[in-house]
Formats: structure tokens, sequence, C-alpha cells
């Protein structure tokens, strides 16, 4: 990259994001199967939208709402909380935020000083690792155990921790990897970050996708962990309402006002309407959520009994949580995973994402969203199947 100086050194030295990327690519190619974007393929709920069309008639959402979220909106949260993630709360802990991602964002600025360390395992969330750079961060990236299913590393993120350490981040349900991290190796985790004064970050994106008995656990429900955790939410995931851009983190409140002086110049609130239909999503019936559930479980298995038909060219681990899935490429040609994607674009008309943008432990991968429609999912195998013959 030519050197410009009217661009910010922590600005220059991100690299363009693998999955617009790979998105950009697959829209230049007719007739794609697209596996590479992690959204989802349905549309929000229609008493959620009903909710939003009522606000913006009855002349609610031309203004601001307090910064920190429609009292309302908060106070639903809160009983979220208690009965799904089983997490003490009130609403003075409650931040609403532009997406997970805004709460990630302020979190990580309001925790992390130029040159402070970060520890992320990995492979994940590209976003997360950007987020530490941009806050003139250091990532110090932890593989996670790829054999057992990508389960966290304890002793290695015990050995990662020095005295510039300030954070821990991770997504569970994991983008990439689908691993539900348990609540053991949680426990684990939360009696590294009291042992070592760190702040854990959540981006718990996925928390209502998880299979075959495994549970999600919210770190912040272990009561010691209330200084020390920041939990972020999203309805994008659970209620399809990813252009609504709306979800929101808790936090001691000794951190929330930290993380409202980070969240006013960047976002000032949520938006409004958002914000109703959001009140609506989690005061209305839950049934969509439950479908939703099913159908990510399906495609996972429909996708797993694809992958097992090509087991010369795949290796994976069954993910028991998120809609995404991490194979490991066994080819020669998936040394190098974006090449192989580009090919695999090109060539047979299939569109997945490079595991190398999930951090260097991810290099040999590819990620295959499962959440698309099964005539989606067998037309891409059909294709890959039929080109690696
Ligand atoms: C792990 C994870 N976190 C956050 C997001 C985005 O969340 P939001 O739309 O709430 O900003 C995504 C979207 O793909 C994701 O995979």
């Amino acid at each position: 990259m030519p050197e410009n100086r009217r661009i910010s050194n922590r600005v220059a030295k991100i690299g363009k994001s693998a999955i617009h990327e790979m998105t950009r690519l697959s829209k230049e190619v007719k007739d794609v199967a697209f596996l590479s974007w992690a959204k989802p393929t349905s549309d929000t709920p229609e008493h959620i939208k009903e909710a939003a069309i009522s606000a913006i008639k009855s002349g609610l959402v031309g203004g601001y709402s307090e910064t920190s979220g429609l009292p309302a909106l908060r106070q639903a949260i809160v009983t979220k909380l208690k009965r799904d993630n089983n997490v003490d709360a009130n609403a003075s802990q409650v931040l609403v935020t532009v997406g997970a991602i805004e709460g990630l964002a302020a979190a990580v600025m309001a925790s992390v000083d130029p040159g402070d360390e970060v520890i992320l395992p990995t492979p994940t969330y590209s976003t997360h690792i950007r987020q530490v750079v941009i806050a003139s961060g250091k990532p110090v990236l932890v593989p996670t155990r790829e054999d057992e299913g990508f389960v966290l590393d304890i002793d290695g993120i015990k050995k990662a921790v020095t005295p510039r350490t300030k954070a821990i981040i991770y997504c569970s349900p994991s983008n990439p990897t689908g691993t539900v991290f348990a609540e053991e190796q949680l426990r684990e985790l939360a009696d590294i970050a009291l042992e070592n004064d760190l702040t854990v970050i959540t981006d718990e994106a996925y928390e209502y996708f998880t299979y075959d008995g495994h549970e999600h656990f919210s770190i912040a429900s272990i009561p010691e962990m209330r200084k020390h955790a920041v939990s972020c939410y999203t309805f994008t995931k659970t209620y399809a309402m990813t252009g609504w851009r709306i979800g929101y983190l808790h936090a001691d409140e000794e951190l929330i006002p930290q993380i409202t002086k980070v969240h006013i110049p960047f976002a000032i609130c949520a938006p409004v309407v958002s914000q109703y239909a959001a009140l609506a999503a989690l005061q209305g019936a839950q049934d969509c959520v439950a479908d939703f559930r099913e159908h990510y479980r399906a495609a996972r298995d429909l996708m797993c009994e694809r992958l097992d038909r090509m087991n010369s060219v795949f290796e994976y681990q069954k993910p028991h949580g998120s809609y995404l899935m991490f194979p490991r490429i066994l080819l020669e040609e998936g040394k190098d995973s974006a090449a192989f994607c580009k090919r695999l674009l090109k060539e047979a008309r299939v569109s997945a994402t490079p595991g190398i943008a999930f951090g260097p432990t991810g290099e040999e991968h590819l990620r295959l969203s499962v959440c698309v429609s099964e005539a989606e999912i067998n037309k891409a195998f059909d294709r890959m199947e039929a080109y690696f013959k």
C-alpha cells in the first residue's frame, strides 16, 4: 500500500475484509452457490415489523432516545438477561447499541490503551481482531484445540497473560467454528480473568443457536465476574434483524459510564425505530427463535452429510452452535485458503470464506454458512463433488 500521510497508521495497517472481498467477487459470477455470508436469510417476523411501523406512525421515532436506550427496552432486556442468561442485572447496567458490533467496539475502546494486549482464542470473528487494532491494542491470538472441536486452550491462555494484558475477547457460540464453549472451561477462563484483573468481553450473538444438548453459558452469570465482564448481545441473529442495527451490552455500573463515553461520539443512541422493533421482539411470541434454530440444525445436518461424502477433500469438527462450520481442506492447494476460495468461486461457482480471514490458525480451512436454503447447500455440494472428482 502506498504511504499516505493523511491516513492514520492505525487504519492503514488493517487489510481488506476477506469476507466482504469474497462477497464482492461472488457478485461477478453468475448463478453462484453462496455459502460465504453469515447473515440470516429469513425476513424479520411480521409482528416486529408492525411494531416499527406503528412507532413511526405514532411519531415516536423522529428524535433521539436516551443515549443508553429507551427505558422500556432496557427493562425488557433486564428480564431477558435474568430468564435466559441467568444474569442479575438492572436497567442502569444495560446500554442499547448499534448492533453487537458497536457495543464490542465501545467496550474495546473503553478498556484498551495503545500497546495493551488483548487475548483472543482463534480462529475467531475477524472484526474482534480489527477492533483491537483500531484501539491501538495488540491482539494476542491463542489457538483453540481443533482436534477436540475447537475448544479453548486454557493452559495456552494462561501462558499468554503478561503484565500488559488487559482483556480477553471471545465469541460463543463461535463464528467461524460453531463451537459452544462449555461452562466448565468458561469458569476456568473467569478464574484467569479474576487472578489477573482482566476484563472479559463476550460476543454472544448466536446465544440461541445451540444443538445436541450443548447449552450457552454467559460468563457474566458468575457473581465474581460482575466487575470483569462486558457481555454483548444482538437482535441481528435471534430475530433476523441484520439491517435494523440493534443490540445491547451488559456491564457493571462502574463500567457503563466509561463505555457510554465512547458510545456517544460514535452513535449518540441506537436507531430509535429499531429500539421499538426490538422491544416488540422481546415482548412478543418467541416461536420464531425456535423455528430458526430448527432450520439451522437441519441445514447443519445436511451439510455434515454432504461433507462426509467428500472426506478426501475436507475433514471437519461437527459444530454444536451458531450456523457456521469450519472444515479443514485436506488438499495441497488448500494451504492457501484465499487462493483456494477464489479458484472454487471461479471454477466451481461456489462462494466460501477463506479460513485465513479468521486469524493465522484459520489457514487451510474454509468457513461455510448453513444459514441458507437446503437447495443452496445441495447446489454447492453437487458442484464441489463434480469439481473435485
Ligand atoms: C460473532 C458475530 N458477532 C457479531 C455480528 C454482527 O452483529 P450485529 O449485527 O449485531 O452488529 C456477527 C455477524 O455476522 C457475528 O458473526
